[in-house]
């Protein structure tokens, strides 16, 4: 995993491409190189509103394009700024169903000048596959993200990416 992870650092420093590129090309290598990843994607902030917006993804298209702070598992992350790690997603009471097929979630906050900006969501059609091993990646591209987002002054993701 730190061989991905430091792809996933280099990638994010390709500046001649627009950073909403760099992260769905972050989706897909993510994606293509941990087996147990099948959606890959971003929430993010949604300007002043309380509620997360769907940014770059890999995967099955999701009717969830906007999720209200609190519900789901992205939406509880949102106001906990903990990470969740769900390793069966049917134990869940507060779960928000992208796909019949999706058995584990997991989502990473990406924190920028200490707030909570957004997160990492990934959906595994695999039963409870994640270790820390997966946390401590997507912590590492998390902390990458929020690099980029500052380097390249997006204050507002959920409209500019
Ligand atoms: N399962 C998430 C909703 C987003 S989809 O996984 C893409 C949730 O419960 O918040």
């Amino acid at each position: 995993m730190n061989a991905l992870l430091n792809r996933s650092q280099k990638l994010l420093t390709e500046s001649e491409k627009h950073p909403s590129a760099l992260l769905l090309e972050l989706c897909g290598l993510l994606q293509a190189e941990v087996p147990h990843y099948d959606w890959v994607g971003f929430y993010f902030r949604n300007g002043n509103k309380e509620e997360l917006k769907l940014g770059p993804y890999v995967g099955d298209p999701t009717d969830h394009t906007i999720i209200p702070f609190g519900k789901g598992i992205c939406g509880q992350v949102a106001v906990s700024n903990s990470n969740f790690v769900v390793p069966d997603v049917k134990a869940q009471d507060n779960y928000i169903a992208c796909s019949i097929h999706v058995k584990a979630e997991i989502v990473v906050p990406i924190f920028v000048g200490g707030e909570n900006i957004g997160q990492i969501d990934i959906d595994s059609e695999t039963a409870d596959p994640f270790t820390d091993a997966d946390i401590e990646l997507l912590e590492g591209v998390a902390a990458a993200v929020a690099t980029l987002l500052e380097s390249q002054g997006i204050s507002d993701p959920a409209a500019e990416l």
